[in-house]
């Protein structure tokens, strides 16, 4: 298989029992049916100090960052299943896309970019995702229409989550299918 069909799915929670990672894996496994390969990125395992340019300075870009770098130079697209904290999304997220930018400005440039979010309120994470939406398009980053939110969300006994809309897990993912890896060496 060609790593242009490599989707990496990170959630931006680092919860045990978190709704986002049961949603990634949700987002996840309909990635790998539609034919592509999904590649799990679970942040605990790419831990980074919260950005300082000074720390930068002493010690260079730590090795998660670097990881989470090469990771992306293989994928052609990235769903962001992201928390809404207080109308936004949290600093996790922003702390590790800051890190990686510092080898490359534009990591996230050559990939689309899907999102989704799962809350246990009623608007399901959307105004978070407004948010990322409106920093990725900063970034020069394409971002998909289609996003999927989970309101009201809850895990069931096996830690699943239920409430996603079928419709739009597939209309996402779709539209991840049918993209491609934007060539850089323009
Ligand atoms: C600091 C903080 C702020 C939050 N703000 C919101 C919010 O604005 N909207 C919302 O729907 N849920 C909010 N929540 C609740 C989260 O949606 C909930 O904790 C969710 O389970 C977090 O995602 P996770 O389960 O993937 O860790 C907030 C939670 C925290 C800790």
């Amino acid at each position: 298989m060609s790593v242009q069909s490599q989707v990496l799915v990170m959630a931006a929670s680092t919860r045990t029992g978190s709704l986002n990672q049961a949603l990634a894996a949700l987002v996840a496994a309909e990635i790998d049916s539609g034919g592509d390969r999904a590649v799990a990125v679970d942040l605990r395992d790419y831990e980074l100090p919260l950005y300082n340019g000074d720390l930068e300075a002493a010690e260079g870009v730590p090795g998660a960052a670097k990881d989470l770098v090469v990771l992306a130079g293989e994928a052609k697209a990235l769903v962001l299943v992201s928390p809404e904290y207080n109308g936004a999304f949290p600093p996790l997220l922003k702390n590790t896309v800051d890190w990686m930018t510092r080898l490359d400005m534009r990591v996230l440039a050559p990939l689309t970019v899907g999102l989704a979010s799962a809350s246990p309120g009623r608007g399901g994470g959307a105004r978070g995702l407004n948010i990322i939406r409106q920093w990725m398009g900063n970034m020069s980053v394409n971002v998909l229409d289609e996003q999927l939110t989970v309101p009201s969300a809850t895990l069931n006994d096996d830690g699943a989550l239920v409430g996603a809309d079928e419709v739009a897990l597939a209309a996402l993912v779709a539209a991840i299918k049918a993209s491609e890896r934007t060539p850089t060496d323009a």
